[in-house]
């Protein structure tokens, strides 16, 4: 039998353990960023080095076709950002009415935000008609200047700056303004800046509109289509790559003039309803919590005791309200917690016609429609309730307001379903994994957020009961 040596996976040219690491942390930690810009400026000596990375991309025949268009000035902005919105409304009118709505809602550019803006460009003919390798397929060239932008791309978040590439333009608009000449190709326009954090996962991914593809899906074995061994690990193969690797003794990371702090978040369950232990479909449906729910949510303050929180945010509903008015009731050793904030945003799914009824009842009678849910999967609209996409896009906005919010500690008191959807945002996970958590009634699960790095700090604790 045949064992693999360090030597065999190339030990000796290998890079040590913590450079390998950070390679692999900007790559599953880069985003497209659009909306977090600061306004805080880009030094030379930055823009430099992402310029030097980007001019020691692989090009074929070494052409280095590229020229980068730096643009700071707002005129040239607006000039751009006018394009955009043209090229925009065209895109926008080609999603059927129901993608439409969600599509409107992206935001796809930072151009007016972001500090610098860069177009990077191919000179078709540089070197003359004939270079190495490009004689077969003359497109060469144009892959060769998206090598550099990524390698921008990479070095920009090992920088801990964002980049975001827009490509909805109007090419010709885009020349004309930035009097590019005719033979030279604008391949990618991006804009560039400081951000107040990077997304834990593809911000399309996160609002629902697509999924990571499982990598074993997309790879064959020596012909198209011939399936292989598995030989690619699922997504955790990247995933660590999003839990804080040196926390404690860091100083704060700067951005914008703003520290990066830990923050803790809180996410608890309400306590049982009587719809709970006949596992029945409950989402917009308001029942109050049972007695022994009562007891379970009084039980949860001792979690919760000795601990700061500086906001405390509660979904409308009856069974969350009332679990945070039981904790917030208890005597010593009481959890001390500021006034509550309501946010509809903290809702269950609206499971709509479903609500109420069982898994085994809807498969008995409905069984196409749950066929359909699993076919469909986010783009499933519940009977009369809410599409899952939709869900994802307002829990999402939780965490963007938990993002942009001073305090370092909050309380959440809500749902299964929205705490699955933030465990799965933080730690970057694809959403398909999020009914592989076990989140129970009345239990706390913790999450600590460091800027774009997040660690589960505690799942589904429950408090002892009183036998
Ligand atoms: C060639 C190319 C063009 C893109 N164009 C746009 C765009 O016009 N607007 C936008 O918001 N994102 C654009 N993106 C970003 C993608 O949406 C993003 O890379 C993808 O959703 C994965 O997310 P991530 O980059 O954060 O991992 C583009 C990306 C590439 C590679």
């Amino acid at each position: 039998m045949q064992t693999t040596t360090d030597k065999d996976n190339g030990a000796e040219h290998r890079f040590e353990e913590g450079e390998r690491n950070g390679v692999y942390r900007a790559i599953y930690t880069r985003r497209d960023v659009r909306s977090q810009f600061t306004d805080r400026p880009i030094s030379n000596e930055v823009l430099q080095r992402l310029l030097m990375a980007a001019h020691h991309a692989p090009s074929v025949g070494f052409m280095q076709p590229w020229n980068f268009i730096v643009i700071r000035s707002d005129d040239v902005k607006q000039k751009v950002h006018k394009a955009f919105k043209k090229a925009n409304a065209r895109e926008a009118s080609m999603f059927d009415p129901q993608r439409r709505e969600s599509y409107v809602d992206f935001k796809l550019e930072g151009i007016r935000e972001s500090p610098i803006n860069l177009c990077v460009t191919c000179d078709r003919s540089r070197h003359g008609p004939v270079v190495i390798g490009r004689t077969s397929s003359k497109v060469t060239d144009l892959y060769s200047t998206v090598c550099a932008v990524q390698n921008l791309w990479l070095a920009a978040r090992a920088e801990g700056i964002g980049v975001g590439w827009v490509s909805i333009l109007n090419v010709a608009e885009l020349k004309k303004t930035l009097a590019i000449p005719n033979g030279v190709v604008p391949v990618a326009y991006l804009c560039i800046g400081h951000v107040d954090h990077f997304s834990p996962a593809p911000e399309l991914e996160m609002a629902g509109w697509l999924d990571r593809l499982p990598l074993n899906d997309l790879i064959f074995s020596e012909q198209w289509g011939q399936t292989p061994d598995a030989i690619a690990e699922d997504d955790s193969t990247c995933s660590h790559f999003s839990i804080p690797q040196i926390v404690s003794d860091e100083p704060d990371r700067p951005s914008n003039g703003k520290a990066h702090r830990t923050k803790r978040i809180s996410l608890i369950r309400h306590a049982s309803v009587a719809e709970n232990r006949q596992h029945r479909f409950i989402g917009s449906t308001d029942p109050k919590l049972t007695d022994e729910g009562q007891q379970e949510a009084q039980r949860l303050s001792t979690l919760l005791s000795n601990q700061d929180f500086d906001r405390v945010w509660c979904s409308p509903l009856h069974r969350t309200r009332q679990t945070l008015d039981a904790i917030q009731s208890q005597s010593a050793p009481a959890a001390e917690l500021p006034e509550a904030e309501s946010l509809d945003d903290l809702r269950e799914i609206d499971f709509g016609q479903w609500e109420g009824r069982t898994f085994d009842e809807l498969s008995r009678d409905d069984p196409q429609l749950v066929a359909q849910w699993e076919k469909d999967g986010e783009a499933f609209a519940f009977p009369g309730g809410e599409v899952i996409a939709d869900f994802r896009v307002r829990v999402d906005r939780i965490l963007k307001r938990i993002a942009s919010d001073d305090a370092d500690s909050f309380v959440l008191v809500t749902h299964g379903g929205v705490i699955r959807h933030l465990i799965c945002r933080y730690l970057g996970y694809s959403m398909s994994r999020s009914l592989t958590f076990q989140v129970a009634p009345a239990s706390v699960t913790t999450l600590e957020v460091h800027g774009d790095d997040a660690m589960l700090t505690a799942l589904n604790v429950q408090p002892l009961g009183d036998g």
